[in-house]
């Protein structure tokens, strides 16, 4: 089973948080998790092809995707749409922002509709909001409360080897575990 994590990051948050997406892919037994920066160059359209779900991963920039994963995006038109070759793969999402909301939630819905234009199957989080009581915390998995997708948040002053928050990087792992278990479950006995 491959899984592949399609992303931007232009300062490398986004990108953090892509690599604990895949280490959840891999935590699954029989599951390949592939990276691929959209800044890379050119795109292995037959290797998205070949995945069986795909998650994608931007900044938040103005409220939008990264001009880069829209670039992506309409490449994707004449690739695979066009066929409709991901018709039926798994798909995901997250991003990543300098705020705490940040209109982070805009960024989530493009890329669930953009799967949806796909015919892709979009799963999203199973995880109560976590900081949201009197005995919550920063260290909460999910712990600015969304559900279409991850939503991580780093402090526009740090690198990224300080942030996002740990929390934020367990949710990330949690959403590629939980993407490998669906792809898992919808393979034929
Ligand atoms: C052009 C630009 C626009 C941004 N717009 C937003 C925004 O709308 N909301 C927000 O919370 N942060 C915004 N930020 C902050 C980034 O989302 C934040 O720094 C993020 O960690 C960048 O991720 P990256 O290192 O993967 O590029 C913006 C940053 C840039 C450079």
């Amino acid at each position: 089973m491959l899984v592949s994590i399609v992303y931007d990051s232009g300062c490398g948050h986004t990108a953090r948080v892509a690599e604990a997406v895949a280490e959840g892919v891999r935590e699954v037994e029989g599951t390949e998790a592939k990276l691929v920066a959209v800044a890379d160059g050119a795109m292995d359209w037959n290797a998205l092809e070949r995945s069986d779900a795909i998650i994608f991963g931007s900044p938040t920039y103005n409220g939008l995707i990264s001009a880069k994963l829209k670039q992506f995006f309409e490449d994707s038109t004449k690739a695979a749409w066009s066929e409709l070759k991901w018709r039926n793969k798994i798909a995901a999402g997250f991003t990543n922002s300098g705020a705490q909301h940040g209109d982070k939630l805009n960024s989530l819905v493009s890329m669930a509709l953009f799967a949806a234009q796909h015919g892709m199957i979009w799963v999203g989080l199973d995880l109560m909001p976590g900081n949201s009581s009197s005995t919550g915390s920063t260290d909460d998995l999910n712990r600015l409360g969304s559900w279409l997708g991850v939503m991580t948040q780093s402090n526009v002053d740090q690198a990224p080897d300080i942030t996002p928050a740990g929390s934020d990087l367990n949710t990330a792992g949690y959403l590629g575990r939980r993407v490998a278990e669906t792809v898992r479950r919808f393979q034929p006995a």
